[in-house]
């Protein structure tokens, strides 16, 4: 039994359709069942638990044999938080898959480590180091940052800060396909998988991709970064918005290229959704 948290999110769900594709059994971790309506379709077992109730998460376990971690706490319901969700969370079931003898698969992000400026990465740190820590067997999956989820945050051209630090952006397709290459495949166990996009963008550049695939040529506009420093005490989205807009998040392609996975073009994923 594959037991996928976070089953009910953008990566989660495609990772769930190719897995029940192949006929394999498959149990979805989520909050509130009602958000998994979508996956109704497909015959899973949709189980109710929080990751941050220790006790709920042991139980949700039960009789799993791997386990995907594919939760985040940095937006979304239910007063989340990195260090809720991506630490502690993490850090539960992590334990319980260690207890139950599952394997782990742990979603992560590309750069994460112990002084990233930004929390969630700092989070995802210490889930890495708790895992490595244990007793279960694990992979990690780092991605970098996911185009679509992007253009949804940009449906209209509105960018934060001067956008002009290039960002490297992967498909959530192509990283749903190394995932599920990762839980079938035993080979790939116990390191760490780096899935990055093949161009890195500036947020202006992404933009502008977004106005030739729609068809538009609307003005761009900006939050300058003083009114996001402004923000920042008091938000997390604002805090991580000035890191992106600063900080190096590129990725050299060319050793994906060289590793047959999948690479879409920026340009290519826009226009197929
Ligand atoms: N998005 C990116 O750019 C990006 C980049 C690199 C890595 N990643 C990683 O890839 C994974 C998937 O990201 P995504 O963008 O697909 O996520 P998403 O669509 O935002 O979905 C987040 C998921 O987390 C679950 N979740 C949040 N808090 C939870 C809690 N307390 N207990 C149980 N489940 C909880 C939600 O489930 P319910 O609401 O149904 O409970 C939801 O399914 C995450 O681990 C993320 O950190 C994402």
């Amino acid at each position: 039994m594959i037991t996928i948290a976070g089953g009910t999110g953008r990566l989660g769900s495609l990772v769930i359709r190719r897995l029940a594709q192949r006929g394999l059994e498959v149990r979805v971790i989520t909050r509130d069942p009602a958000r998994a309506a979508h996956l109704r379709d497909l015959s899973v077992e949709i189980v109710a638990a929080d990751v941050r109730d220790r006790a709920g998460i042991r139980t949700a376990l039960q009789g799993a044999s791997t386990v995907l971690s594919a939760i985040h706490g940095f937006a979304g319901p239910g007063r989340v938080s990195p260090q809720s969700v991506d630490r502690d969370g993490n850090a539960n079931l992590i334990d319980a898959a260690a207890q139950t003898g599952a394997e782990v698969i742990l979603m992560s992000v590309v750069g994460a480590s112990a002084q990233h400026p930004i929390e969630l990465f700092r989070a995802k740190h210490a889930a890495e180091q708790r895992l490595m820590a244990s007793r279960a067997r694990w992979t990690i999956v780092r991605a970098t940052a996911f185009l679509e989820l992007w253009d949804d945050i940009m449906t209209k051209p509105i960018v934060f800060g001067r956008g002009e630090n290039p960002i490297n952006f992967v498909s959530v397709y192509d990283v749903s396909a190394v995932v599920e290459r990762v839980i079938l495949a035993p080979g790939h166990r116990g390191g760490i998988i780096e899935v990055a996009g093949p161009q890195n963008l500036t947020f202006n550049q992404l933009a502008e991709l977004q106005q030739r695939v729609r068809g538009k040529t609307e003005k761009v506009r900006h939050i300058p970064r003083a009114i996001l420093r402004a923000g920042a005490p008091f938000s997390r989205q604002a805090r991580a918005a000035l890191a992106m807009d600063t900080i190096d998040m590129t990725v050299d392609p060319t050793p994906r290229k060289a590793a047959n996975r999948p690479l879409t073009e920026p340009l290519e994923a826009l226009s197929r959704r």
